[in-house]
């Protein structure tokens, strides 16, 4: 078997269940897994539970429960919650396993025999919540540089010749310029190197549990160096084989356990028993949330599944589709350099703003205007030279992102696309061209379908449930090659499109920016006598006001004043039954914008059923006069 894609995530820690900090690195490697599968690579992504150390044993102490029974519920919860968000591994290891304690044990006897391990005293400090030994040097007003309690431990131990491989590392790295990204850790690494590396303390006495040292049951293995081995033990080494795997392609992990870890520990491991380096480390930033990064240990932790959850709840979105806007939420925000903040109002304005607003939007229009226009099928003809010039590049921007490991900007790529087609469509204005009998109809409406069909293509990686309920809404088969994307063969003319389904409804609630908004302290002035019909900010604001856009309008038989219209408001269209027969004729209304208030309760008028109002002034005789935006405004927008 030729050589497969290898990916991996750090295993998690089963001290505590996942949350979303642990969840964007096991989502930045499934990401990263569907784009390099749809590119045809053949790919193998890793996960799974460290669960040796003392942190884990004493959790399950705290927890009144035997280590094993601890571990084995926990890291069982770990893979309910992945399958939940949808992540894809092809293998899920455990540091229990006997796989891969045989592995370790391999590992472990190499080193000594190459003459990498020696014993010695430790003495020194040991910060048990990231499981580190830390010199005198190292504390911060007595606590470890993280703000960790530390505990003094004096014992015989074995020692890695950590210090006999720096100068092999530093060589590495400067040669290879993507061993480690991003740059910034990479001169941080570096810069770690040329202090000068200490040998490493490899095992600890033994508290009974962990994973012996072959040979001397009096010790175990440290807790990094078994779980570093995790990677390789996967790949089923020392047995033929292994290399199908390894080296990793990727190895994905948050910048805290870059350095000291994963960036010098592990190659220094790795070119002690001969085996070649992962090719790519990938330390991304933290995302924090007050002010701090997302940890049981700070207490500020929010559940991957309940954020879905809960935005069902309050927009309406099906579970399914619930769970991949937290995916892609976490990969259009997933930080790289700098860390990134995650609040729950950003995340509810970004489910409006790009999902609701943009990319539904988008899909809901084209369709509705398909079916009104076109008898809701894909039109044959030419895709608009601006249209497949903006899919190409958006395609390509997404490329160099993802192998630059830019999950957010891959987002951004995507996203650009969605904004130029919601520009496009306001710009090229089917209606008008329907309306004005223009031929340049069929190519419009087909570049809009070709422009969606690729970004179901795009969002697929980070959002795959989404992207199946785009394509049938399309009426097309999912795409599964990225390189046909913005092929315009996959585009029959002729088929026969699904109905426009809201997939993002809006959340409709008021916005938590303004609930989580501090009132000023300062007392309103009270009117000097109360004043008949006045309203407080908070009455008018019931009055839900939105732009819309008239898609069909047609006389009501046996009215004179009547006008059923079909206007296209928040991405998903209404029937509106409008007074305005004396005012205007069909012809004037279809594509205008038009403000909609869009809350009120049906009514039936003449047997039709009206789903709201349309704003007008009235004139002296009476009769409507049609508000409409200065100038074009944004599809959906708030009118107050
Ligand atoms: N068990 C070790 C890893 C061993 S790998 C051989 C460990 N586990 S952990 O559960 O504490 O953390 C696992 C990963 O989650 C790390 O990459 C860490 O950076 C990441 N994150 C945990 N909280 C995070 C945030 N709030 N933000 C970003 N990443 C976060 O370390």
């Amino acid at each position: 078997m030729p050589k497969q894609y290898y990916l991996t995530t750090p295993i998690y820690y089963v001290n505590a269940a996942p949350h979303i900090g642990t969840a964007l690195t096991t989502l930045a490697a499934d990401v990263t897994a569907s784009y390099q599968k749809m590119r045809g690579a053949h790919t193998h992504f890793l996960t799974g539970t460290d669960e040796n150390g003392i942190k884990v044993q004493e959790a399950a102490l705290a927890a009144g429960t035997q280590p094993q029974a601890f571990v084995d519920e926990i890291s069982k919860h770990f893979q309910e919650i992945w399958t939940g968000l949808g992540i894809r591994y092809d293998d899920f290891i455990r540091t229990t396993e006997p796989r891969h304690v045989h592995t370790v044990h391999e590992f472990f006897s190499i080193l000594v025999k190459n003459g990498h391990i020696y014993k010695g005293r430790y003495e020194g400090w040991y910060d048990v919540s990231s499981e580190t030994y830390f010199k005198e040097a190292d504390l911060v007003d007595g606590k470890s540089p993280d703000g960790n309690e530390v505990r003094w431990v004096e014992e015989e131990n074995y020692f890695f010749r950590l210090s006999a491989f720096g100068d092999r590392l530093r060589e590495h790295i400067e040669q290879n310029p993507s061993f480690i990204l991003p740059e910034v850790r990479r001169n941080e690494v570096l810069g770690f190197i040329r202090q000068g590396l200490k040998d490493a303390c490899i095992s600890r006495a033994n508290p009974g549990w962990g994973i012996p040292v072959p040979g001397d049951e009096s010790q175990v293995v440290y807790v990094w160096f078994d779980a570093l081995i995790n990677y390789v033990s996967a790949t089923g080494w020392p047995k033929a084989g292994w290399e199908e795997l390894w080296p990793a392609d990727v190895e994905w992990m948050g910048k805290d356990i870059l350095t000291r870890f994963h960036a010098t520990l592990w190659p220094a491991m790795l070119m002690g028993v001969g085996l070649p380096l992962p090719k790519t480390l990938v330390g991304h930033g933290w995302m924090l949330m007050g002010g701090a990064k997302i940890s049981k240990s700070k207490g500020n932790v929010v559940a991957p599944l309940e954020l879905a959850a809960e935005l069902s709840e309050t927009s309406g979105c099906s579970k399914e589709i619930g769970i991949d806007c937290v995916r892609y939420y976490m990969a259009a925000t997933m930080p790289y350099e700098a860390d990134s903040v995650f609040t729950r109002a950003d995340f509810e304005l970004r489910y409006n703003t790009d999902l609701a607003n943009d990319l539904g939007n988008a899909l809901n229009r084209s369709l509705a205007m398909a079916h009104k226009f076109v008898d809701g099928k894909i039109p044959g003809g030419a895709v608009e030279a601006e249209v497949s010039e903006a899919v190409q590049s958006a395609v390509a921007e997404f490329e160099v992102a993802m192998d630059a490991f830019r999950i957010d900007h891959a987002m951004s790529a995507t996203w650009k696309l969605v904004r130029f087609l919601n520009k496009y469509i306001d710009t090229r204005a089917p209606w008008a061209l329907a309306k004005s009998g223009d031929g340049a109809l069929q190519a419009v409406l087909r570049s809009m379908v070709f422009a969606l069909r690729a970004l179901e293509g795009m969002v697929r990686p980070a959002m795959p449930s989404a992207a199946d309920r785009i394509a049938a809404q399309l009426g097309l088969e999912p795409t599964r090659d990225w390189g046909r994307i913005g092929d315009d063969s996959l585009l029959p003319s002729g088929t026969a499109l699904g109905q426009p389904e809201p997939i993002f409804p809006r959340i409709e609630a008021k916005p938590r920016v303004e609930k989580e908004k501090k009132m000023p302290e300062i007392e309103a002035p009270q009117p000097a006598a109360p004043v008949n019909h006045e309203i407080g900010i908070e009455d008018f604001q019931k009055v839900r006001l939105r732009v819309g856009r008239v898609l069909e309008a047609e006389p009501i038989e046996g009215s004179d004043k009547l006008l059923r219209l079909q206007v296209i408001v928040e991405g998903s269209q209404r029937q509106i039954v409008a007074g305005i027969r004396q005012q205007y004729t069909a012809e004037d209304l279809i594509g205008r914008q038009v403000v909609v208030v869009t809350n009120l309760k049906p009514v039936k008028l003449r047997g039709h059923e009206s789903q709201g109002m349309l704003l007008a002034a009235v004139d002296e005789g009476g009769g409507a006069i049609l508000l409409q935006p200065d100038k074009a405004a944004p599809e959906g927008s708030v009118v107050r």
